[in-house]
């Protein structure tokens, strides 16, 4: 094959640019900027291989024109953004970065927890803003951790990251997933539908992907079921819940409060939760330590390596791709 070329749609930490490969043609922006529709069909029309993010949207048209397309290494676990069915059809692999941002989210799911508990970015803000008057037994009250029952919908590598981290607050971890999974020695996870998880947690963590079956998984009805108390987190995908159900379970206080990475349409959080002083809101963060994201743009390489090699790509995720 003539040299490759590899179209990147955004920037990347710089060690995973310096690992590509020499004899690769480069495609990628100077700037970091989602790509523009026509950047995204002009770099798709020219490339052997594709790293893209979660915020692109690889549709069955851009893949019409991407004639010499033969991998797209998307730099995320999760791959809703692209359509692996049109993919798999035209015979590109698809390929994820799994098990290297794990950790990454499941801390940042405890970040989120912890903070939307205690009140930490209140607290925050008040000392910024001035006027803190000093301590007082009553003020910026939160909700202990210890000891609580923790709700976990989906308990992929993720889910049980988090559920492990769970033992140090010596919580009760109860889940609702396709499958029952070990728990660890001198603990016990219990399996359980989902409205039992949902009725009995005091903090509910939501970690399944994005797909026809979980899109408003958690809605008006699943808000009602929970404790007034609770506290819902979701690292996973914004889409999972409806955004309207949940702004108003917090505005009437039918919950405790939500500690959100990822929204609907992201970037657009609406004005409602941020006007809502019992939320937490990141923008997207959940894998964003440079040691995780550099891991994940190897992950990338090493699957376009593999496909432009004739070797199986180790993350592929479309199976029964046709030979081209
Ligand atoms: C993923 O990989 O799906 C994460 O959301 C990226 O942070």
């Amino acid at each position: 094959m003539d040299r490759p070329t590899l179209y990147i749609t955004r920037l990347l930490p710089q060690p995973v640019l310096e690992a590509i490969p020499k004899d690769y043609r480069i495609l990628a922006g100077t700037t970091d900027h989602s790509p523009t529709a026509d950047e995204l069909r002009r770099g798709f029309a020219e490339a052997d291989a594709v790293i893209c993010t979660l915020s692109d949207a690889i549709d069955a048209s851009l893949l019409s024109e991407a004639t010499r397309l033969k991998v797209i290494a998307n730099y995320a676990v999760g791959y809703n953004n692209i359509d692996v069915p049109a993919a798999t059809q035209r015979g590109v692999i698809v390929t994820n970065t799994p098990d290297v941002l794990t950790d990454a989210t499941a801390d940042l799911t405890w970040a989120l927890l912890l903070g939307v508990a205690r009140r930490l970015v209140e607290g925050d803000r008040w000392l910024r803003r001035g006027g803190w008057p000093g301590w007082s037994p009553t003020q910026l009250l939160g909700a202990d951790i210890s000891g609580k029952t923790l709700g976990i919908i989906g308990m992929g590598r993720i889910g049980q990251a988090v559920a492990k981290r769970a033992s140090g607050f010596q919580m009760r971890v109860i889940y609702t997933g396709r499958h029952t999974v070990a728990s660890p020695p001198d603990v016990t996870w219990v399996h359980q539908p989902l409205d039992a998880v949902l009725a009995q947690s005091d903090f509910l963590s939501l970690h399944v992907p994005l797909n026809t079956a979980t899109h408003h998984l958690i809605g008006a009805r699943e808000l009602g079921l929970m404790k007034p108390t609770a506290f819902l987190i979701n690292t996973s995908r914004g889409a999972v819940i409806d955004e309207s159900a949940l702004i108003a379970a917090l505005e009437t206080k039918s919950i405790g409060g939500a500690a959100l990475d990822v929204y609907a349409q992201e970037p657009h959080v609406p004005t409602a939760l941020t006007s809502l002083s019992n939320v937490v809101l990141l923008p997207h963060l959940g894998s964003a330590t440079l040691e995780t994201r550099v891991r994940m743009g190897l992950i990338c390489l090493r699957n376009i390596a593999a496909v432009l090699e004739g070797r199986p790509a180790p993350n592929q995720v479309n199976r029964g791709v046709p030979q081209r």
